[in-house]
């Protein structure tokens, strides 16, 4: 049972989630069938939470419009890049929300959790109550005051919303009150012991569920870490109106929705029981069945809710089975700095697949080599380029190329007969003379670290794997240059090129997993048959282990094909150039800037008390030693002002003599630099801290009110 974490359905997918989550998956799940295992490979829309909600007001569209919008292309985009979930399922659907209330109230009725009433901010003016992350306000710690509820942005402090100074909400502006809501939590810290327990020893109750030697090192440090601060209880509610219903059995479950971090996990089963429902299979036996072997693949930042929290859940319901494995990655960086949604810094997977076309297996390729499995990893357009030359044009390509070149020139593109006492030179000692049957070992071995690579979720290593069985059959070509010897010494050459299309054949499965695509590609020119997936590299193995050739002699192959092709400098600066240009444009439409959270709210009259006028600028200097600073006389119509205005970076003087403004003209003077300033020249700023002046739309008179 494999599970890939649900994205959340607000925002495309991008390089970070492919190789963080579904490429890792995919790589396993792929790897598993050929291995003739029987396996189930879920994952869907994460359609809840404030992440949702958030999005679709700042769109100014319903929730169900922005996760129809984004689970259509999730499909879509997962489908072109090659992931190959057994069923991608949204937790909107009315089969999951069933299954979280089921899932609830039985936890309810087994009588897990803990009724609290806590105070929580409520916004009297929208008539709710907020979510973390629409309070805002200033941070206790570093002070800056557009902090979350739930973290500041600028000191990355962890926060509670009643830390905040002066908390606002974002929906309407007004302070927030404290207000008496009650919730059922779960009780984590009577969890503590055992979670411990299975956590550190693998073990529960004393029975071994798994070894702790096979979990990656960063994962158990980070539930060590959790675990050592104490757990505590966690609130599995929410008062929302966008999530699953708490079920209405329960008393005081109306207006109260499902914590999206329960409902999400339990999406994965659900859509299992949707899998199931659709291929008539039992989807009990995958998750309640000791025999099965569940595995959760998930980013760095969703590892103590898959290895804590869920399996807390699980546990507490009784019938399920925990995680065999939670082989967390850790995050990609884009040239250099984090990715990031919201500044735009990503390369967004459609439109890679539009700008890009029939590269998927490069992308697959640079993401798994540089897959960020232990510790942080770094994508640059330059690293792509040069590893799909260098290694799979001019390695994988290459080999592949040659060989199949070759056997249509010598034999027509039969696979020669061979004597087996003929020798030649081996593909990893020039000087070695080498037979068949020692080949095939060695390449079975090479096939078989491969496989032990995969089953430690060593991604990386097995690619490497594949490469050097492509750079033995490189060499192999090269020791032995059938180019020069096909006449002279047919014997011998009609032996290396058997060897060679063996190895091309190994190659031809072996890549499946990772590059399906070229797999698909190979299996053609090769003649083999694509369409079988289930047991093909387990009954490899075995013929190799049996030192039996994976195509026959006497077998027909077809014409070559370019499997891949040179990544040009043009491409990669356009991409290059995207990237920086992206991220400025973006920030404008997407930044907080058009959503600033508003100011505390102020009387009519204290509106009134603002004198705004029309004015003209005569005259525009710089000003000594203030590089921001332009001294403007101003004219008001009854008399000319001079005002000091920090503007000097956006505009030279001269550009802005004789341009209308507006100005707050009963301001306090202010002596700055030591000049005395009488009134301010109101501008409009963008998110990148562009200004501009603000003007009536038409010519009108100097010296007018505005209100
Ligand atoms: O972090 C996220 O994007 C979450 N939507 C992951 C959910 S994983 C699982 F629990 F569904
Ligand atoms: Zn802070």
């Amino acid at each position: 049972m494999v599970t890939a974490a649900l994205p959340y359905a607000n925002g495309p997918i991008h390089i970070g989630h492919l190789s963080g989550v579904y490429l890792s998956a995919d790589i396993f799940v792929r790897f598993l069938r050929m291995l003739g295992k029987d396996v189930v490979f879920v994952c869907g829309s994460d359609e809840h939470g404030a992440a949702i909600t958030i999005k679709a007001k700042k769109e100014g569209l319903e929730p169900q419009q922005i996760i129809d919008k984004y689970h259509a292309q999730f499909e879509d985009t997962f489908k072109k890049i090659g992931i190959s979930f057994d069923i991608f399922h949204r937790t909107s659907s009315a089969l999951h929300h069933e299954t979280a209330q089921d899932f609830f109230l039985k936890l309810y009725k087994n009588g897990e959790f803990v009724e609290r009433e806590t105070e929580q901010y409520f916004d009297e003016e929208a008539q709710q109550f907020l979510a973390d992350r629409y309070i805002t306000g200033t941070c206790p710690k570093c002070g800056f005051e557009n902090a979350y509820g739930d973290q500041c942005e600028k000191c990355g402090s962890t926060l509670n919303p009643t830390d905040l100074i002066n908390p606002r909400s974002t929906l309407s502006g007004a302070t927030p009150v404290l207000k008496a809501t009650s919730h059922w939590y779960l009780p984590l810290d009577k969890y503590q012991s055992w979670l411990d327990e299975w956590i550190t020893t693998g073990k529960l109750n004393g029975v071994e569920l798994h070894d702790p030697a096979d979990w990656k090192a960063h994962v158990i440090g980070q539930c060590k870490s959790w675990l050592d601060g104490g757990l505590e209880p966690r609130a599995m509610t929410r008062d929302l109106d966008w999530g699953v219903d708490v079920p209405m059995e329960i008393p005081g479950a109306a207006g109260k929705k499902l914590y999206v971090w329960l409902d999400a996990p339990i999406g994965y089963i659900s859509a299992t029981k949707q899998w199931a429902k659709d291929n008539n299979k039992d989807w009990e036996k995958y998750w309640k069945n000791e025999e099965s072997a569940l595995i959760h693949f998930l980013g760095k930042d969703n590892i103590v809710f898959h290895c804590l929290i869920f399996p807390g859940i699980l546990h507490a319901h009784g019938e399920y089975i925990l995680p065999l494995n939670v082989p967390a990655n850790q995050f990609m960086n884009l040239e250099g700095n984090k990715i990031s949604t919201s500044r735009n810094w990503a390369v967004w997977v459609h439109e890679y697949l539009k700008e890009m076309p029939g590269r998927e297996d490069e992308l697959r390729y640079y993401l798994t080599k540089n897959m960020p499995e232990q510790k942080d990893s770094e994508f640059t357009w330059k690293g792509f380029q040069e590893v799909v030359n260098t290694e799979l044009v001019n390695n994988l390509a290459n080999f592949f190329n040659r060989v199949v070149v070759l056997t249509n020139k010598y034999y027509k593109g039969v696979v020669p007969d061979f004597d087996l006492e003929e020798g030649f030179y081996s593909g990893s000692d020039a000087d070695e003379y080498t037979y068949m049957d020692s080949e095939i070992v060695a390449l079975y071995d090479m096939v078989s670290d491969l496989h032990n690579h995969i089953m430690n979720f060593d991604f990386r290593a097995g690619l490497k794997t594949i490469m050097e069985i492509s750079s033995l059959g490189n060499q192999l070509l090269q020791f032995n240059e059938p180019w020069k010897y096909d006449k002279v010494e047919p014997e011998r050459v009609a032996a290396v090129m058997n060897f060679a299309i063996q190895i091309t054949a190994v190659l031809a499965i072996a890549v499946r997993p990772f590059l399906p695509f070229t797999s698909k590609k190979m299996h053609e020119v090769l003649g083999m048959d694509f369409t079988k997936e289930n047991g093909v590299l387990l009954d490899m193995m075995n013929s190799l282990a049996e030192g039996e050739p994976i195509i026959p002699q006497g077998h027909q192959i077809n014409e070559p094909i370019h499997l891949f092709s040179r990544i040009t400098d043009d491409l990669i600066e356009f991409q290059m150039a995207k990237l920086e240009n992206s991220k400025v444009l973006e920030t404008v439409e997407t930044e907080e800037t058009a959503h600033k959270p508003l100011k505390p709210e102020i009387s009519y009259e204290e509106f009134q008390k603002m004198d705004i006028r029309t004015g003209t600028i005569i005259s525009a200097e710089k000003m000594e030693k203030a590089d921001k600073l332009l001294m403007l006389s101003v004219d008001l119509g009854f008399e000319v002002r001079t005002i000091v205005s920090g503007i000097a970076m956006h505009f030279k003087p001269e550009e802005i003599i004789g341009k209308q403004v507006t100005v707050l003209a009963n301001l306090a003077p202010r002596k700055l630099r030591g000049v005395e300033s009488k009134g301010m020249i109101l501008m409009a700023e963008d998110a990148t801290g562009k200004l501009m002046f603000i003007n009536p739309d038409e010519d009108f008179p100097t010296g007018m009110t505005i209100q």
